[in-house]
């Protein structure tokens, strides 16, 4: 039988997603040890730098009684050029799962055409499905269901905005994109969406009475040649305390971190009272923990 992955939120229904949602929230107040991956072995492969996917993965394989092993280009094969279908093959006869963090989308979806085992994507250039489900578990948390409510993405149509968009699909959103001209997320994307997404050149426009006010790094990794050019293109998306102003009063502010304060995000508006950033990083924990469970227990 094919191993169920997760490569981008589309692997899942609309039921499946809130789902998830809900079991994070269970498993975050569970008190007693619950230890259903127990000897399960998670691979996890990082082509680019992480803190919080690493740990949450990796500290959510050990409460559940397992164990994560963190592999890099530096030190495997792969960073030798070893064929990603090869390294796909060899990896899952030995691990029970397997994250990866890739430049590429490719690559996630050729390694999970060979592997034996579920793969996860845990970012790619175009997707990041594990980060829309912390930030809908922290939405779910802090106001309810997300169902007909409008969220505001501020900057750059990357791999964040992107996955917002899956997310507005499946989940049944407004989302209203303001990004300068040249970094517009893909437009089948948005096709796909439908009238769910806007796009839109105008920050304030985007915010005006917005439920929740999201942004990400200017320049993502990779893109680290570019930032000069891109801190000029993004002169006016920074969310500031006078953009917060226009979004709904009680409207919560999001970031997939790491911030850059004073670039795309104020750091009176990242520290201040509409900000979950830090309930949003805790809550991959938990929500990595329902998708291992989703993946690796019930499969
Ligand atoms: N938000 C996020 O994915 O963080 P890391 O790059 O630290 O994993
Ligand atoms: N867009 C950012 C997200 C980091 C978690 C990047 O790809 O670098």
């Amino acid at each position: 039988m094919k191993p169920r992955h997760l490569i981008t939120l589309l692997d899942l229904s609309n039921d499946e997603f809130r789902a998830l949602i809900r079991r994070a929230i269970e498993l975050k107040h569970l008190k007693s040890p619950y230890e259903p991956l127990k000897n399960k072995v998670l691979g996890m492969m990082f082509e680019k730098s992480s803190t919080r996917t690493r740990l949450s993965f990796e500290v959510g394989m050990v409460q559940f009684g397992g164990a994560a092993i963190f592999l890099s280009p530096r030190d495997t094969q792969l960073g030798r050029g070893e064929p990603i279908e090869d390294s796909a093959r060899v990896v899952s006869r030995m691990v029970d799962g397997v994250m990866l963090r890739t430049h590429s989308h490719k690559a996630v979806e050729t390694f999970a055409a060979y592997s034996r085992v579920p793969v996860i994507n845990g970012l790619t250039d175009r997707f990041h499905p594990c980060q829309l489900l912390a930030d809908m578990q922290t939405y779910f948390e802090h106001r309810g269901d997300i169902v007909g409510r409008t969220v505001a993405w501020v900057g750059d149509g990357n791999n964040m905005c992107q996955t917002y968009i899956h997310a507005a699909g499946l989940l049944d959103f407004e989302l209203r994109i303001a990004c300068p001209a040249g970094y517009e997320p893909e437009s089948a994307l948005v096709d796909w969406a439908g009238g769910r997404v806007e796009l839109l050149r105008n920050p304030s426009e985007a915010v005006r009475g917005a439920d929740l006010v999201v942004t990400d790094v200017w320049a993502s990794m990779g893109q680290e040649s570019e930032q000069t050019e891109r801190n000029k293109a993004f002169q006016g998306y920074q969310v500031d305390a006078s953009l917060m102003k226009l979004a709904a009063p009680d409207a919560l502010f999001m970031h997939c971190l790491p911030a850059h304060r004073g670039e795309e995000v104020s750091a009176e508006v990242l520290e201040g009272p509409q900000s979950v950033v830090w309930d949003e990083a805790e809550n991959r924990l938990h929500s990595q923990k329902a998708l291992l469970e989703l993946l690796l227990v019930t499969n």
